[in-house]
């Protein structure tokens, strides 16, 4: 949900429907509600409800339509242009309206709090040239949670405002939105994040959602590194095949001691090589998998289930591919 241009269809767009961020230029307002379903991992199916922003929509999504769009919701993520003059005024008062349709909706709910995200949600670097992503409220680490559905924060367009605040234009946001919801009653935790389609931070922040709706994450975790202690590499990242979102990682510390590696590598990894496979499809050479190698690493991506694809960083290369393809029937 959020406002009329804010940003939600294109999200969608570039996520789920593999579409190029130049191209959601293009896309017109959401009429009413458009919901799909996305066959995810297999066995998983998401619901994805695209609320229309403009005011008459939202009117009725808080009125006529409450119960049928706040009722049995697992997250809710709210997009806030992070450009718009009526961020902290009319444009939060939706927000609120919306947290209090959300809590009116689910008042007796024990959905299960948030695992921890696979992606760090530490800060970047100051000299980052994309939007910062950070996360607290509701997240262990400060925000009341009442254990009702989960509430994402994104502050999106981040591209448009200058790169030395936008750290402390977060910060502040979330500050003043946690302190609204607080002082309107709602108890349920909220979980900011700065997005741009123009960058990878639209990645690392799916990436947390999705891997918050996965039911089995940390089982999933403890294959990862087995797999990662048994075959001796130094990375193992999982992405879900349609999106590239990051599903789960695991590293192994001591490789990363040594070598100073970029905190936001996994998102860009989601970017690159979404783009590349869009490349590949418009020649028709349908991707399949990709090896880098360098003096110190080498790096297989490749399928290991139906669903998802692998990528193995470590030190000797001889083994990786021979390791994913034993690994298969395993994950399978
Ligand atoms: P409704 O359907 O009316 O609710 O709007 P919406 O929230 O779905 O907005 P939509 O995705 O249609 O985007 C509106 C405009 O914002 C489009 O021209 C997008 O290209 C642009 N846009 C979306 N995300 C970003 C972003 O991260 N940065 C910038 N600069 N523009 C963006």
């Amino acid at each position: 949900m959020g406002k009329s241009g804010s940003g939600k269809t294109s999200m969608r767009a570039i996520i789920f429907k593999s579409q190029l961020a130049a191209d959601t230029r293009r896309l017109g307002a959401t009429i009413d509600v458009e919901s799909s379903q996305i066959k995810f991992l297999g066995g998983l199916r998401l619901d994805l409800w695209d609320c229309g922003g403009q005011d008459s929509f939202m009117d009725s999504h808080l009125t006529a339509q409450s119960s049928t769009v706040f009722r049995a919701v697992h997250s809710l993520i709210y997009i806030f242009d992070a450009e718009s003059t009526e961020l902290l005024t009319s444009d939060t008062v939706y927000f609120l309206k919306c947290l209090r349709a959300l809590q009116d909706q689910n008042p007796t709910s024990s959905a299960p709090q948030p695992p921890p995200s696979p992606a760090s949600a530490s800060a970047p670097s100051p000299t980052s040239t994309s939007a910062a992503v950070t996360s607290s409220a509701g997240n262990g680490n400060g925000g009341a949670d009442d254990g009702g559905p989960t509430v994402f924060v994104l502050l999106h367009k981040m591209d448009l405002v200058p790169v030395d605040v936008q750290q402390s234009k977060l910060a502040e946001f979330e500050a003043e939105v946690t302190r609204k919801a607080r002082e309107s009653g709602y108890k349920g935790g909220l979980r900011f994040y700065g997005t741009s389609i123009w960058n990878e931070t639209l990645y690392k922040a799916w990436s947390i959602v999705i891997s918050h709706l996965m039911p089995s994450l940390s089982s999933l975790r403890s294959h990862l590194t087995s797999f990662l202690s048994l075959s001796s590499a130094s990375e193992i990242v999982l992405f879900e095949r349609t999106t590239f979102l990051v599903i789960s990682s695991v590293t192994n510390e001591d490789d990363a001691k040594d070598t100073e590696w970029d905190e936001r590598r996994f998102e860009r990894i989601s970017t690159m090589v979404k783009a590349f496979k869009l490349g590949c499809s418009k020649i028709r050479s349908p991707f399949s998998s990709l090896t880098i190698t360098t003096p110190h690493y080498a790096a297989v991506l490749d399928a290991l289930t139906p669903e998802t694809y692998i990528l193995v960083v470590a030190r000797e290369p001889a083994s990786i591919e021979l390791n994913i393809r034993l690994a298969r029937p395993h994950f399978a």
